[in-house]
């Protein structure tokens, strides 16, 4: 696999893919200020669940190193206080909170701020190679759902820059590479922000994965006439009922999918579990900018003064999903099977 990385750490500072350029130029930003890393994420130059997690993670480390007082209790304070802030960033991957929560356990735990500013990075480098694990092992567990030669649909993009690598609903098509299966990727562009479109079908395609691009109204005549086998996406927060959160259109795709009769699967790991949400209608969707919509690449399409409504993401329930593939199997989604998960 030769995708680049899309966060790592370098010289005491976050190397960060810009993913708002993607596909045309391949640029990495250089973080050095906790605020930087706020911005980095809510902007979308780090985005996908788990990324947006690895780079919070960092994000705590740079705090502990930036901030210069030797008093590990005013340490623990401000460094506190800049994970708060950075939880402030994006309100719907519950990977940002998990990760932060990892940190904040990691920073009250310390004895000396020589200690927590080593031990908030090495959490951070733990956070992101558990990741890459995760996400390699969800691949393998959502490899035999699929045979040579089927048609696959997808949306947005959980693909290797939203994790430390592999990814999640993409993870089974890098794997089938590994194992000579030929897998046919159909991707959603993903509107507003053109996920799929620049960032999808870039991954796939430098892994030499067979993947068609289609706008996202095209995803029912798409399954219709193109002998879609399977739907499977990512997730940025699954509920302890199953509901699962994921780019807008991932709800109209597994309505679709039912009237199809056609499988429609998350795949997401356990991080991206959130047991204190009961179901989908207790999860914060964000709303973004309205010039996502009203403008394409800056330049404006639809009328000034125009109302718009803007939500980045929706939810699939729980009785639309035929399972939830996790680094430990892939599991039903109800209750019961999600807490056994976790037992
Ligand atoms: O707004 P984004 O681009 O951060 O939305 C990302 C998604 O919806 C992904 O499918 C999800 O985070 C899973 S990434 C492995």
């Amino acid at each position: 696999m030769n995708i680049p990385q899309s966060v790592f750490w370098e010289n005491n500072s976050i190397q960060l893919l810009d993913q708002r350029k993607l596909p045309h130029v391949t640029e990495y930003l250089t973080l050095e200020t906790v605020p930087a890393v706020f911005d980095a994420i809510k902007s979308l130059a780090v985005r996908g669940a788990p990324a947006i997690g690895i780079a919070a993670a960092f994000g705590v480390a740079l705090s502990a190193l930036r901030h210069p007082s030797d008093n590990i209790d005013k340490l623990k304070e401000q460094v506190l206080i800049d994970s708060g802030y950075l939880s402030q960033s994006r309100p719907t991957a519950v990977n940002l909170f998990w990760a932060l929560n990892r940190m904040n356990e990691v920073v009250a735990g310390s004895a000396t701020a020589a200690a927590l500013r080593e031990n908030v990075l090495t959490e951070a480098l733990v956070i992101q190679k558990e990741d890459e694990d995760v996400c390699r092992s969800i691949g393998e567990h959502a490899l035999p759902l699929f045979k040579d030669g089927n048609r696959v649909m997808t949306i947005c993009n959980a693909g290797s820059i939203a994790t430390a690598k592999y990814g999640t609903a993409l993870a089974p098509f890098f794997l089938s590479k590994e194992h000579g299966i030929n897998l046919s990727v159909f991707a959603c562009e993903t509107r507003p922000v053109f996920q799929g479109a620049r960032l999808t079908t870039w991954e796939l395609m430098q892994a030499g994965v067979d993947v068609t691009l289609i706008t996202d109204s095209m995803a029912a005549h798409t399954m219709k006439t193109k002998n879609i086998s399977a739907v499977i996406t990512g997730a940025d927060r699954v509920a302890a009922n199953g509901d699962s959160a994921n780019k807008i259109g991932t709800f109209g795709l597994a309505v679709l999918a039912k009237s199809f009769d056609i499988p429609f699967y998350i795949a997401a790991p356990l991080s991206t579990f959130d047991l204190d949400t009961p179901n989908g209608d207790a999860i914060p969707i964000e709303e973004r900018d309205p010039a996502e919509i009203t403008e394409v690449n800056g330049m404006r399409v639809a009328p000034e003064g125009i109302s718009v409504f803007n939500p980045a993401f929706d939810v699939a329930p729980a009785d639309l999903i035929t399972g939830i593939i996790t680094e430990k199997g892939i599991v039903k989604p109800n209750k019961q099977a999600i807490a056994a998960l976790f037992a």
